[in-house]
């Protein structure tokens, strides 16, 4: 398989180019995220790059309550992808894991996250955050690997994940945030198809 730009920009492709340079060059992924770093601020901070079609909810999408997932980029081998999530105000995601490590910012509009940990008796919150356009995360599993995402600003929020697996169309999980019960998951994306067997 061949690297996709779905959104084929010098934008998209220097700041692809940045992460690879980064991930070549770093021993283990918190010094990756840490070299990144610079450059995902800045890609937040851009309000030109992405275009309206990539800020959209999806009324029928894989992760529910009309939660677009939009995919930018992914690489030929399943090594990385970068791609906007769009929560329609009052909507949140599933409690999910990614199973990667990668970086995760808003882009528009707040979000309120809360980050939970598998325990002996269920999911445990560990944290809970409001996040403001430019608030960045990183994911780096075991560690933060599970959350839930919520819009709380009146507009849509749109979230840019940049993460080192191919996340729509691998298999991962939900979680029953009470009972921590978890069930097969593939969110997919809005706008390219997974192969059948991810
Ligand atoms: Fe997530």
């Amino acid at each position: 398989m061949l690297d996709e730009f779905v959104l084929d920009t010098a934008v998209v492709r220097g700041f692809v180019d940045r992460v690879r340079d980064a991930v070549a060059g770093a021993d283990a992924p918190e010094e990756a995220c840490a070299s990144i770093r610079p450059h995902f601020v800045e890609l937040l901070a851009d309000q030109a790059w992405l275009p309206d079609e990539y800020a959209r909810p999806a009324p029928e999408s894989g992760m529910g309550g009309g939660i677009g997932q939009w995919l930018l980029f992914r690489a030929g081998d399943g090594s990385l992808s970068l791609f906007s999530l769009v929560v329609p105000a009052g909507a949140e995601t599933p409690v999910h894991d990614h199973l990667a490590w990668g970086l995760v910012g808003l882009y528009r509009g707040t979000q309120d996250e809360e980050v939970f940990r598998a325990g002996r008796d269920g999911l445990e919150l560990v944290e809970q955050r409001g996040l403001v356009p430019g608030d960045f995360y990183a994911l780096l599993p075991p560690a933060n690997d599970i959350h839930r995402v919520r819009t709380t600003s009146d507009e849509t929020s749109v979230s840019i994940h940049l993460l080192t697996n191919d996340t729509g169309c691998v298999w991962r999980h939900t979680f029953d945030p009470d009972t921590g019960a978890q069930q097969p998951f593939r969110s997919g994306y809005v706008n390219v198809d997974c192969t059948p067997e991810g």
